[in-house]
């Protein structure tokens, strides 16, 4: 493909909570970068190593080995300092000293965000990478990382399942999700969950213990509900406390499988989709996009505007809820 910009040297930085598959990704940009002759450099930290001028050179033997690796290479952080004009003009100035004259972002909305206020400030071209375990950005059908984090959270599901039902217990299972629903929907359904608590929809608790309570007397000895961490009871140890003040008569226990779902080896879904964005994300700096979030909906790589990625909402498919609801009674 033949360069419709000027662009020679790109940064590459991974920002925000990590997921599994950003390595992928790093790895997808880094390579599709040499092979069109450009010079890349990874920045370490997310915002904070532009702030810190935290930045060296990467070759093809750098991403090596790293595809099936969970974490990030080139490590993340939540900066404060990017967050004022004197801490992005130090970052724009580090990247000068470089000559980097495009950036690939990986992330989820706050680096989004961050890479809008940059890229207009300072004219910088940049193009998003969805990175988050939540799943929660507009204009991607899958984030980077969800698909493994919901097979975590399943796989730990299934076991508590086998002591659940061996002890006849009620177990509340909390999952990963502040604003988003979408770990705990999949993986309510994915386990066969009896209820799922989501942060999109308000649950009735007295409703949920009357319906605990019509199970025990229908001989369902065991149950399992799941709990996403930014639900509006206040989560798993909330809900919790408030069946046990109903004098629910069974055993109730609490797991928060919390961090263990944003690492292990990414699934072949998110090595695939992180591979795709990454040579996306390159290809379309080249062809002169700029200020874009790649994403894959339907199957076909999209680009969408930081502003209607950042500000539109992503709902939960409708269907999956109501579906969620006739199957576990
Ligand atoms: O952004 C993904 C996420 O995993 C959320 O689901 C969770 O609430 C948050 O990050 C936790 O962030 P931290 O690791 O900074 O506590």
């Amino acid at each position: 493909m033949k360069s419709k910009t000027n662009i020679r040297r790109i940064g590459v930085f991974t920002s925000g909570g990590d997921a599994p598959g950003m390595n992928a990704a790093v790895r997808s940009v880094v390579r599709t970068a040499i092979y069109h002759d450009l010079h890349i450099f990874g920045i370490k930290n997310g915002y904070q190593g532009m702030v810190d001028n935290d930045i060296q050179r990467l070759e093809a033997k750098n991403v090596a080995n790293i595809i099936q690796r969970g974490g990030t290479i080139l490590r993340t952080a939540r900066c404060e300092d990017f967050r004022s004009k004197e801490g992005r003009k130090n970052a724009f100035q580090n990247l000068e000293a470089f000559d980097i004259d495009a950036l690939v972002a990986i992330g989820g909305n706050g680096t989004y965000t961050g890479a809008q206020i940059f890229s207009k400030e300072y004219g910088i071209p940049i193009i998003g990478i969805p990175g988050t375990i939540d799943n929660d950005l507009f204009g991607t059908d899958r984030t980077i990382g969800f698909d493994t984090a919901i097979n975590t959270a399943i796989e730990a599901v299934d076991k508590i399942r086998d002591t659940a039902n061996a002890h006849s217990r009620l177990f509340l299972i909390e999952v990963m999700g502040r604003h988003a629903g979408y770990i705990a929907l999949h993986a309510g359904i994915g386990s066969g969950a009896g209820k799922i608590f989501l942060p999109e929809k308000h649950t009735d608790i007295d409703e949920v213990i009357h319906n605990l309570q019509k199970d025990l007397r229908r001989q369902k000895l065991f149950n399992l509900i799941i709990v996403a961490e930014g639900e509006a009871n206040g989560g798993a140890m909330a809900i919790a406390k408030r069946i046990k003040e109903a004098n629910y008569p069974s055993e109730l226990k609490v797991t928060i499988i919390g961090h263990l779902q944003r690492g292990g080896a990414p699934s072949c879904n998110d090595r695939v989709l992180a591979s795709r964005l990454g040579y996306a994300a390159v290809q379309g700096l080249l062809e002169g996009r700029a200020g874009v979030a790649a994403g894959v909906i339907s199957d076909e790589v999209i680009f969408t505007p930081f502003e209607e990625a950042i500000n539109s909402n992503k709902p939960l498919n409708q269907d999956l809820l109501k579906m969620a609801e006739i199957l576990a009674l």
